[in-house]
């Protein structure tokens, strides 16, 4: 039997993978592809386009990292319906919080000094699920419905290497000929893929449990301020309450654990978060960032608790870590953030830089007390058993315990480097070739008189 392909929207004959599908049909055995499947009309698309174009057997993956869009059961049937011979709804919140937001917190991540990295989180997590279903169905390829312009096609792609380089990656929407949305549709209604009749966003959305990030658009122009109309987890800090709100956050070695002093687990320490920082405003960002594929671009992001979390955990940090390790670990952290937006999560590197981050978790055990106000978040206290802070030796009042004597020794033999740069190299040295000069000339003058 030979692989039907459809020249119209099939770019170029996708190689390896049509050879081995038209290989296994002509066993009477068709390939089987597991899909990273949204519910969406790329993925939707791309459910068919592996089906019609490639004779795969389609087993639909949907992963709910704490989206918005969680009828998670439609989203199952429709992949059904769509002709998917198997199709899941995993509720991956808790893994996602539990193996993945607890290592973004220890690392502090931030790609670029902002961006939580709310996507290049979860997809390594999408990617291991994908995997896990590809072997216990014996599938050779996995697929995802992402662009050949953005970061998270690489996430996929070098997480799924990284955890079963044998598997073959196919990537639809990279290599179908469907260049607009209105072509996307018409190949859809085609092919019987149902099309929402709800009006498209002109935005790109990804959210999760982390935040929310929204491109396109009118985004598109960096100097357009952001439509008010992007932004649905937080509120205009101009409409936010007019008195502030307080929130403890105790943490354990790093784990978020309390909530005002109630015990709660992580996941839902964020999901409360999200909604009680979101309603002050807290977490609008808009940056340009660098893409791994070397475009900039505009993005703007809603991270309610991922920016609370984080500049809560950094507080606690300033108290429980000694500074070296505190100021060692800036480095660190950027590196960790670097890696996981570049898609390296499961990468010697970031590994290892999570030994490290968690290493330096261990007395990270405290309380940080919190404010929210008008699309602020500050911090104004916080407290922790292991606290290196010394109130004796802080104090300039009557409890001082510095030794101030001791400080002279400190400073001279501190300062010793630089005393003897600038009497060899530096400006005590110049300041002496200038008066040799001085004398010089002088002697000169005196000795032409
Ligand atoms: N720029 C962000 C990142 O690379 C967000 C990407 C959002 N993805 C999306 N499909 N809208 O992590």
């Amino acid at each position: 039997m030979e692989i039907t392909m459809n020249e119209a929207t099939t770019a170029h004959a996708i190689g390896g993978q049509a050879c081995m599908a038209a290989k296994a049909a002509e066993c009477g055995m068709k390939e089987k592809v597991v899909l990273a499947y949204s519910g969406g009309l790329d993925t939707s698309v791309c459910l068919k386009w592996l089906q019609v174009e490639c004779d795969f057997d389609v087993i639909a993956v949907c992963g709910n990292v704490g989206q918005d869009e969680n009828d998670l059961a439609a989203i199952r049937q429709k992949a059904l319906d769509m002709g998917a011979i198997a199709s899941f709804a995993v509720d991956m919140r808790e893994e996602y919080a539990n193996d993945f937001l607890t290592l973004a917190l220890a690392a502090n991540g931030l790609y670029e000094n902002s961006y939580p990295l709310l996507s290049a989180l979860s997809r390594p997590l999408l990617a291991k699920h994908l995997v896990e279903v590809a072997h216990s169905f014996g599938a050779h390829y996995v697929a995802h419905g992402c662009t050949g312009k953005g970061n998270d096609q690489v996430r996929f792609e070098t997480s799924i290497k990284a955890l079963d380089p044998m598997l073959e990656i196919v990537a639809p929407v990279r290599e179908w000929n469907l260049h607009s949305r209105e072509e996307e549709i018409e190949w859809a209604q085609a092919h019987g893929v149902p099309v929402a009749a709800t009006k498209k966003s002109p935005y790109s959305i990804d959210d999760n449990l982390w935040g929310r990030a929204i491109e396109c658009g009118a985004l598109e122009d960096p100097w357009c301020e952001p439509p008010a109309d992007i932004w649905t987890l937080t509120a205009d800090s101009t409409c936010a309450p007019d008195e502030p709100e307080y929130v403890e956050i105790g943490f354990e070695q790093g784990v978020p654990c309390s909530l005002d002093g109630v015990k709660m687990p992580f996941v839902d320490i964020v999901k409360t978060l999200n909604v009680k920082a979101g309603a002050h405003g807290v977490g609008r960002l808009d940056m340009v960032e660098n893409r791994l594929v070397g475009v900039k671009s505009r993005e703007c992001y809603e991270v309610p608790a991922a920016k609370v979390l984080i500049d809560a955990h950094k507080a606690l940090e300033t108290l429980c870590l000694d500074g070296d390790t505190q100021h060692y670990k800036l480095g660190i952290e950027q590196q960790w953030a670097t890696a996981v937006y570049q898609g390296m999560w499961f990468s010697p590197l970031k590994m290892a830089l999570d030994s490290f981050c968690a290493a330096t978790q261990h007395f990270v055990t405290g309380v940080v007390k919190m404010r929210l106000y008008k699309g602020s978040c500050s911090v104004t206290g916080r407290k922790s058993p292991y606290s290196l802070y010394d109130f004796g030796l802080a104090s300039y009042g009557a409890a001082d315990a510095f030794n101030h004597g001791a400080a002279k020794g400190f400073i001279e033999l501190h300062g010793l480097p630089v005393t003897t740069w600038s009497a060899k190299q530096g400006p005590a040295a110049e300041e002496l070739a200038s008066q040799a000069a001085f004398a010089g000339e002088k002697k000169a003058v005196i000795c032409a008189a």
